[in-house]
């Protein structure tokens, strides 16, 4: 089956509802799909330079994988003493030495269904999601999340407790990308289909979310999401947590009363030769 067959099959298959419980055709559709998947000849966002943010989201992909739960059961499963009980559609993956991806033991998962390239290091916890894409290089950091579908580029470090959102629940349409090399620092989150482009850096605690506005202080300009197009964080942006005056009622600054502030991501430059040292990968853990 090719592709575009694979496609069509999944899309009558979500369809069709309930009605694709127990039918063999659509558990055998759904599970080339997950191989697919696992495999990277599918994705659930692809790079499209036509594309204003640069990315073309494949939403059959994400009906292919809600359809793997419509049609898991229950099952248990089992390892060393621990017993877990989840779709049976998604177990637990398994890799040897050949792989190239070192997984250090202690509470860390990849779910069926999400593709991991060779040099990927996953520090104990962290979990990767269906449908994730996490390509060569990466190091997926402690209690770091790569949410459903999430695509993660090529020497990203997504650094401890980043959490990358996911477009199952709640329901998102588009998948958050985090293009090559970027760093994602300590304690971010980004969320709802934001695209962070190549090299850019989040500083230790920044969220991104689709109704985040950005402050770019370089080119003093807003960075929004608006209709299609998701918020995008531009090349080589440094963004760091920031907050802004609220201007209106009794949250003004002047008004003697609450005085308060929102939470807003500055972009304070574009990455140099400093930021490239803050920065620096260890080689020697990959
Ligand atoms: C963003 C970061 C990489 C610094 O980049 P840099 O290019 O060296 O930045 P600079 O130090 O030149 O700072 C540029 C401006 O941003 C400000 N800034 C830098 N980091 C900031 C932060 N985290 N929060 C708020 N402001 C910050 C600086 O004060 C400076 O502004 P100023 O010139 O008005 O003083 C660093 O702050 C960071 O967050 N690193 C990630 C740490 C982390 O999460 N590690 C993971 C461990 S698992």
């Amino acid at each position: 089956m090719n592709n575009t067959q694979l496609q069509k099959t999944i899309e009558r298959y979500f369809a069709a509802g309930p009605d694709a419980i127990g039918d063999e055709a659509a558990m055998t559709a759904f599970l080339v799909l997950r191989t697919a998947l696992e495999n990277g000849e599918v994705r659930a966002a692809s790079p499209d330079a036509a594309s204003p943010s640069g990315w073309r989201v494949n939403p059959w992909v994400k009906q292919g994988i809600l359809l793997g739960f419509r049609l898991g059961l229950l099952k248990e499963f089992f390892a060393d003493g621990l017993s877990f009980v989840d779709k049976s559609t998604y177990p637990v993956r398994h890799f040897n030495a050949g792989d190239g991806v070192r997984v250090v033991p202690g509470g860390s998962s990849v779910r069926a269904g999400a593709y991991v390239a060779r040099g990927v290091v996953c520090m104990p916890p962290m979990y990767i999601n269906a449908g994730a894409w996490v390509d060569e290089g990466t190091m997926v950091d402690s209690h770091a999340l790569v949410g459903s579908c999430a695509q993660i580029g090529r020497h990203v470090h997504l650094s401890a407790a980043a959490q990358i959102g996911g477009v199952l629940e709640p329901v998102n349409a588009s998948p958050v990308v985090i293009e090559d090399d970027v760093l994602v620092g300590g304690n971010c989150g980004v969320y709802e289909g934001t695209v962070v482009k190549k090299g850019a850096v989040l500083a230790a605690g920044t969220i991104l979310t689709r109704g985040t506005p950005v402050f770019d202080l370089v080119n003093g300009t807003i960075l929004r999401a608006s209709g299609e197009l998701p918020l995008v964080i531009p090349e080589n942006a440094v963004v760091v947590p920031g907050s802004r005056a609220v201007a209106v009622g009794k949250g003004h600054e002047n008004s003697r009363e609450w005085g308060l502030s929102l939470y807003a991501p500055v972009i304070v430059k574009y990455r140099d030769d400093k930021t490239d040292l803050s920065t620096a990968l260890e080689e020697l853990l990959r």
